[in-house]
């Protein structure tokens, strides 16, 4: 028997984290607790509790980049603690965001004869915030130049943009005009556009890669109609263009396709960074063809930062590390690393199109597919529904995403499958059994052998 000293000695030595009392203590969820606990226990707590969590890697409802390489996480944990706004004490992580600023801005080929003007935003939606915001203060100043009134703001969208279109509507007080979906097209069209705009409308949106269905809508139509209207009536309609996800892609897969700053009235253009920019979650970028566009009135200098610097975000503080990691990737790739990575991944999109073609169950929506994204429902013999499938496909830690397209093809319900960099053929060739054995599953059609037992056989289970 040992004696009581000797137990209590032993105690100490083999406390480890998971044999820690607190992992028979109940935790404090909603108030902050008197006593702290020990860093590895927290840590351990709190990492085993997102394991509840899907898995990124699998996660095809995203848009939202889910792998970088190891050198960049590495430079991701060395500038994490620096506040992007503070320039004056950060001065070269201002530096880069400005050499970012002006990547892009060649990307999308601003004007030679134009001063472009952007800035590094969280994302996507506050960059399209500050960019509708910049085309109502422009249009404001233009309206009372004029002598005429400024009550009345609208903008042109189509149901197919992103809810922060008409967040934007909302919080700023911008009418909104939206072109509801046909039933057999999810894009507008220049003529419905034509149809709603007038001299009181300050931009029109549209949208390179939709968030329902992954389509363009017809930038180069609207621009040429946008053109006749100004000729004709002498309104000057800017076009903002939602790159979110076609923003990083166009330019490396279709390069002579004119869908930015050649199109003369695109002023204004959002991408994510943290999409097809390949960068993980909190990185946007606002590019503006012209510094005219931007009423110096909605630029902020502060000085209590060390010397007077000009905002423009809606954030004020906010870490640099994905934007320091932007220019990572883009010196690292290049263009020809991109292009490569968006070649790999409109493969594997296509690739998977194709094996969905063959299933009965499945009707592609977007059978032209020209950004990585896929849309399908199930058609309506197959006897079970897109949520059913959804759920069945999480069983086997899949990520993708069932829901009802906006007005007026609500009817209509997908399954979207967003393709990235490190989705492989592999990845693919799995997904698609999944997808087969879990429809047969809902049909009641006999269950195929699982994966592991008919390897190489995906293409004949689908025929
Ligand atoms: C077309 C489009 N616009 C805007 C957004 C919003 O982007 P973010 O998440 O970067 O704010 C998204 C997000 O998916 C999108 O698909």
């Amino acid at each position: 028997m040992l004696s009581k000293k000797k137990k209590t000695n032993e105690k100490e030595v083999v406390s480890t984290t998971y044999a820690s009392r607190f992992f028979t203590k109940p935790i404090s969820r909603y108030h902050i607790p008197d006593d702290g606990m020990d860093a590895d226990v927290v840590y351990q707590l709190i990492h085993d509790e997102l394991n509840i969590d899907g898995n990124p890697a699998l996660n095809l409802a995203t848009f939202v980049t889910t792998w970088m390489e190891p050198q960049a996480e590495k430079l991701i944990m060395e500038t994490l603690n620096k506040n992007l706004v503070d320039q004056d004490e950060y001065p070269q992580t201002g530096i880069i965001q400005e050499r970012v600023i002006n990547m892009l801005a060649h990307l999308f080929h601003a004007p030679e004869n134009k001063e472009y003007i952007g800035t590094a935003t969280i994302g996507s939606s506050e960059a399209i915030m500050l960019g509708l915001l910049a085309h109502k203060w422009h249009w404001r100043e233009k309206r009372k130049q004029q002598g005429k009134p400024t009550q009345n703001p609208n903008m042109v969208i189509g149901a197919d943009v992103h809810v922060v279109w008409e967040k934007f509507a909302r919080y700023f007080d911008v009418e909104m005009r939206m072109i509801p979906m046909q039933k057999n097209r999810f894009t507008i069209t220049a003529e419905e556009v034509k149809q709603q705009i007038d001299e009181n409308t300050i931009c029109v949106g549209v949208v390179m890669g939709t968030t329902f269905t992954g389509q363009l809508d017809p930038v180069q139509e609207i621009n040429t109609m946008l053109e006749e209207v100004e000729n004709e009536k002498g309104w000057h309609i800017p076009i903002h263009v939602d790159g979110a996800s076609g923003g990083f892609i166009l330019p490396f897969l279709y390069p002579d396709f004119k869908w930015d700053f050649r199109l003369s009235h695109v002023c204004s253009i959002n991408v994510s960074g943290h999409k097809y920019g390949l960068v993980y979650p909190g990185v946007g970028w606002l590019v503006m063809r012209d510094k005219s566009d931007l009423p110096e009135e909605l630029i902020f200098y502060v000085n209590y930062l060390g010397s007077e610097e000009a905002t423009y975000t809606l954030n004020f503080s906010r870490g640099s590390a994905m934007m320091v990691v932007q220019y990572y990737n883009l010196i690292r790739l290049g263009k020809k690393g991109y292009r490569q990575i968006m070649e790999n991944s409109l493969e594997n999109a296509r690739y998977l199109a194709a094996m969905i073609n063959k299933i009965k169950y499945f009707d592609l929506i977007n059978k032209d597919i020209k950004l990585p994204i896929l849309a399908l429902t199930v058609t309506e013999s197959a006897g079970f529904s897109v949520y059913q499938l959804s759920d069945k496909l999480r069983e086997r830690g899949w990520i993708v995403p069932a829901y009802s397209l906006p007005a007026a093809a609500n009817g209509i319900k997908v399954l979207r499958i967003v393709i990235k960099e490190n989705f492989s053929r592999d990845m693919a060739d799995m997904l698609i059994q999944d997808m087969l054995r879990f429809s047969k599953e809902l049909t009641g059609e006999k269950k195929p052998k699982p994966e592991s037992s008919c390897r190489n056989q995906v293409h004949k289970n689908i025929c």
